[in-house]
């Protein structure tokens, strides 16, 4: 599977691409565990002294395993979070697992734990694994059931929550500015499956990530399908335009962020600014004077370019910059945990 991919990407773009991604974590093991396996055992010592909390105990990463008839791994039957962890404090954590457990229920999904047990073992997996930064991935699978598709054959969910160390996009692209594509593909309509559901089924995502991939590039800008601006593949999308900060209203049809509300709640009102909720069109992003994104993995940063579409003067812009440098201050001296 990982050589059909890296042969459909070309492996120079494929291996140019890893290692400095984090939204591409998925490609980065993959291209990994075939291109770079021999150097890879004791790098993996390594990260096998990791404990993840499988369905009640942690256990070494490479005793963390799921079985092959749970829904989750069949049918993308499920739901998870992904987390920072800054300075010894979980950002956002009580916001984060509200929403895991509304697109839990959204989907039908019990995890017959209650939302501070959860907290309780994210807090446990962290403290298990020293970690003062990093990233924690919580997921609720559906469990193991038959091979049809009948959820209620699953009686017990699947309860996973990996806590590890996060690689960043590198540093320069913060400074410089991401370039960016618009996907072919729309993304999927609310209609049929909300993209506020937080749900194990990325393909959408990882389809129009793949774009973005084979052009070398990291992040996609996902349209609806009415031509709206929606999202990227994982984080929201700001624009600036004559001093007005805008980003698309939750009718277009995305994940509702945590960063994004951090940053129109928290953020913006630091730097004396207020963001507008609008319908923003891909003629708004070419005309924009700034854009950028947010997002857990990403944090806040600067879009210079849209396929061959230089945004503003191609560089990351003075409001970006001065959000970046509040958000990030904001998470290192005092991440708050609501
Ligand atoms: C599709 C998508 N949109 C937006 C985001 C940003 O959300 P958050 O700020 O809660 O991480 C993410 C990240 O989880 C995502 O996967």
């Amino acid at each position: 599977m990982s050589r059909l991919f890296i042969g459909s990407l070309g492996v120079r773009t494929a291996k140019s691409l890893m290692g400095d991604v984090v939204n591409g974590y998925n490609f980065c093991v993959m291209v990994q565990s075939s291109a770079a396996s021999s150097s890879s055992s004791a790098s993996e010592a390594k990260t096998d002294q990791r404990l993840i909390w499988i369905n009640g105990q942690l256990v070494p990463r490479s005793e963390a395993k799921v079985s092959v008839f749970d829904h989750g791994f069949l049918y993308g039957d499920g739901v998870f979070e992904g987390i920072r962890i800054y300075n010894g404090r979980i950002f956002k954590l009580r916001s984060h697992l509200v929403r895991l457990m509304e697109s839990a229920e959204r989907i039908h999904l019990d995890p017959k734990l209650s939302i501070d047990e959860i907290e309780d073992l994210t807090r446990k997996t962290v403290a298990a694994n020293h970690l003062q930064d990093g990233y924690i991935r919580l997921i609720l699978s559906r469990g193991e059931g038959t091979l049809g598709l009948n959820p209620f054959s699953c009686p017990e969910p699947g309860v996973i929550c990996i806590a590890d160390s996060i690689r960043l996009y590198p540093e320069e692209m913060y400074r410089d500015g991401m370039k960016v594509i618009v996907a072919s593909r729309p993304r999927i309509p609310v209609e049929c499956l909300d993209p506020s559901v937080k749900s194990l089924n990325y393909l959408n995502n990882i389809l129009a990530k793949c774009e973005a991939l084979s052009q070398g590039l990291y992040e996609a800008i996902m349209l609806n399908t009415k031509g709206e601006v929606a999202e990227g593949t994982g984080d929201n999308i700001f624009i600036v335009k004559d001093g007005v900060i805008s980003t698309p209203a939750p009718d277009s049809g995305f994940l509702l962020g945590i960063t994004r509300k951090f940053v129109i709640d928290t953020v913006a009102p630091a730097c004396g600014q207020t963001v507008l909720e609008q319908t923003l069109r891909l003629e708004d992003l070419y005309s924009a004077d700034e854009i950028f994104l947010t997002g857990t993995a990403a944090e806040v940063i600067g879009a210079s370019k849209i396929g061959d579409r230089v945004i503003g003067n191609g560089k990351v812009g003075p409001m970006t910059q001065q959000f970046t440098k509040t958000f990030r201050e904001m998470v290192a001296n005092d991440a708050s945990e609501d």
